[in-house]
């Protein structure tokens, strides 16, 4: 109210019909002002009392939602639980489990299917409205979120592009050394050939043939497998996301790991948090997850050395560690040891944790690496909470 209205108002019994008048124009004036900006606001707005029933909505809300509003005086006399007049089961049902809880904050994204077939994302926020300090209602805002979703979409993808061009660069590094060798011992035996012709055209010895070619094949081989884990390190992860408890899958695995461990007097441990949301992976992947990492543990390791398998929930993320006592890397080595081809080992193919790697993408997660020489490595990976389960959470 504007300072005029609000002093006026105040002695009220004691003004003219004049002043009743002005006092009424200045604040259906204020009224119309405050109608016509919210009217003009792109964020859909729906304003509803402390029993949750409609009182206000705008232009935004009705372009946003689907809303069950035909005329406007009908609503405002038959008040009506906001949920009734949202004509999406989702967003309405979210809404009411909001206001079935004690503290009435709420935030989802929903996709929606508009008439003419496209799909548009909106985020719903649900906020008390309060006056004075004191509960008067509720404020719901909603934003249309979709272009802002696209451009995470198209910025994963470019992201991939990045990933994909380093990983062509290294694989042509990997080729290189072997295509090079064999045109060396190519040349060397055509040399031979050529010498020989000039000479007396007795051919180079047998031996001395099958040792260039021997090197020749092996090499060739080389380039072969480089192609194959090439091709399993950009294969697409196919993914399946289910619902899971990571506590339940991680302890079905350790258990799987365990003989592995014992052969060398090496322990599994466990740490989990009692209670986990779940969240949305593929089990199986997850199981390739931690066999790779506790199979690079068990090779860091030495008798007597243990390997734990932690869970902890952080905010909206639910962390997964797997920590061994092993030797531990230097800066440098935590660095790249998601690079592909990049390995210490005599065999490794140094995809392991690339795989890894792209396993935790696709189930939206991240993985980072911290590692002390002679201590030990932590791989953690964080998994983000599903918005139904973090109600959940912050409903104990
Ligand atoms: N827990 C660990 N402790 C110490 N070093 C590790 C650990 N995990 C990974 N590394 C380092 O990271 C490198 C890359 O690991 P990655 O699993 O990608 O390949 P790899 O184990 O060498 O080969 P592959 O997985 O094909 O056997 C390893 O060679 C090793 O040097
Ligand atoms: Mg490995």
């Amino acid at each position: 109210m504007t300072e005029y209205a609000r002093r006026i108002s105040k002695k009220i019994s004691r003004l003219s019909q004049d002043q009743v008048e002005r006092l009424i124009e200045s604040i259906t004036e204020e009224n119309d002002t405050l109608c016509s900006i919210i009217e003009s606001l792109n964020t859909g707005l729906l304003i509803c009392d402390a029993e949750w029933n409609l009182i206000q909505t705008n232009k935004a809300a009705s372009k946003l939602l689907p809303l069950n509003i035909r005329d406007s005086e009908s609503w405002l006399e038959n008040p009506e639980p906001v949920w009734n007049l949202i004509n999406d089961e989702d967003v309405g049902a979210f809404i009411q489990k909001t206001s079935s809880r004690q503290e009435v904050y709420g935030e989802a994204e929903f996709t929606l299917e508009s008439s003419g077939g496209t799909q548009k994302i909106i985020q719903v926020n649900i906020q008390p409205l309060m006056q004075e300090k004191k509960f008067a209602g509720i404020i719901i805002k909603v934003y249309d979120v979709t272009e802002k979703r696209n451009q995470e979409v198209l910025f994963h993808r470019m992201e991939n592009l990045a990933r994909l061009t380093n990983l062509a660069a290294s694989v042509a590094h990997e080729i290189k050394n072997p295509l090079g060798s064999i045109s060396i011992h190519i040349q060397l035996v055509q040399k031979a050939v050529a010498a020989a012709r000039k000479k007396d055209n007795v051919m180079p010895d047998e031996k001395f043939i099958e040792k260039h070619l021997d090197v020749v094949n092996e090499e060739i081989e080389r380039l072969n497998k480089t192609i194959v884990d090439f091709l399993f390190a950009v294969r697409p992860v196919s993914a399946t996301l289910e619902s899971a408890n990571v506590n339940q899958l991680l302890a079905d695995y350790a258990e799987f790991i365990t003989p592995e461990l014992e052969k060398e007097g090496m322990v599994m441990k466990t740490a989990f948090a009692e209670v986990v949301p779940n969240v949305m992976i593929d089990p199986k992947l997850f199981k390739q997850v931690f066999i790779n990492l506790a199979q690079n543990a068990i090779a860091a390791m030495k008798k007597g050395d243990s390997l734990t398998a932690e869970t902890e929930v952080k905010g909206d993320m639910l962390l997964v560690k797997i920590r061994d006592t092993g030797k531990g890397m230097d800066a440098e080595t935590a660095a790249r040891v998601f690079e592909p081809y990049f390995t210490t080992k005599m065999t490794g193919t140094g995809l392991g944790l690339t795989m890894v790697y792209k396993i935790i993408q696709e189930f939206n997660g991240s993985i980072e690496v911290k590692s002390y020489i002679g201590e030990g490595t932590e791989f953690t990976i964080s998994l983000p909470i599903p918005q139904k389960e973090r109600h959940l959470i912050s409903a104990k």
